[in-house]
């Protein structure tokens, strides 16, 4: 049986894109993309999701009221849904320790920098890329990493390198960290990761 996977967004979900790709082309071979769940109502993600028939809800924490509830609803699409594995794709918000617990190795997330640099709180989108550019320094990558209850904290699964150039800015770093990194990295980890929990699963 194929693991279930969750693909939780934000935004534009060029990431989900670079999974959805790699479902087709045969990278992703031990899950199928059973569920995607926004944290915003106008993320182009969406349209990505319905474009591909994948079944796709909308949880927002400011609708919901807090974080619990925001959690809880998160949680009940995902047995609804009987996902094994989550993926956090360009999702922009926390989630809470009871969360993380309750799915152990079973999160992963993609972060725009080689962590540990520019990574935990307030590092997230292109912050992440104009504070790399304002440090000056000359390399920074993508990372793959599992979640846990300290933000960007899980263990490392990948990452990938990728140069800075003297006249970079936080929008063309971005897109070359996505091309030469993220949109690679994430895929691969999603196969990894998903065989691994096929296996227990049908044994
Ligand atoms: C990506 O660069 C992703 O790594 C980053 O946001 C962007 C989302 O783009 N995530 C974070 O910064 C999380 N800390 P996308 O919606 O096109 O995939």
């Amino acid at each position: 049986m194929l693991t279930r996977i969750a693909v939780l967004v934000s935004g534009g979900g060029t990431n989900l894109q670079a999974l959805i790709d790699a479902k087709k082309s045969g990278i992703i071979k031990s899950g199928e993309i059973s569920l995607v769940i926004s944290s915003s109502p106008s993320a182009y993600a969406l349209t990505r999701a319905a474009d591909n028939n994948i079944p796709s809800a909308v949880v927002s924490k400011k609708d919901l009221g807090s974080q619990r509830a925001f959690e809880q609803k998160i949680n009940e699409l995902l047995v609804e849904y009987k996902i094994d594995f989550i993926i956090l794709a360009g999702f922009m918000c926390i989630l809470s320790e009871d969360f993380t617990k309750a799915y152990p190795k079973r999160i992963i997330n993609v972060h725009p920098s080689l962590i540990p640099s520019f990574c935990g709180k307030g590092y997230y989108g292109l912050k992440v890329h104009q504070a790399a550019i304002e440090y000056g320094v000359k390399v920074t990558g993508a990372t793959v990493h599992f979640v846990n209850e300290i933000p960007d904290g899980g263990r490392i699964i990948l990452q990938k390198a990728v140069d800075i150039k003297e006249d970079d800015t936080p929008e063309s770093l971005q897109k070359r960290v996505m091309e030469q990194a993220e949109w690679k990295i994430l895929p691969q980890a999603a196969e990894m990761i998903s065989k691994e929990i096929a296996e227990r699963k049908n044994n």
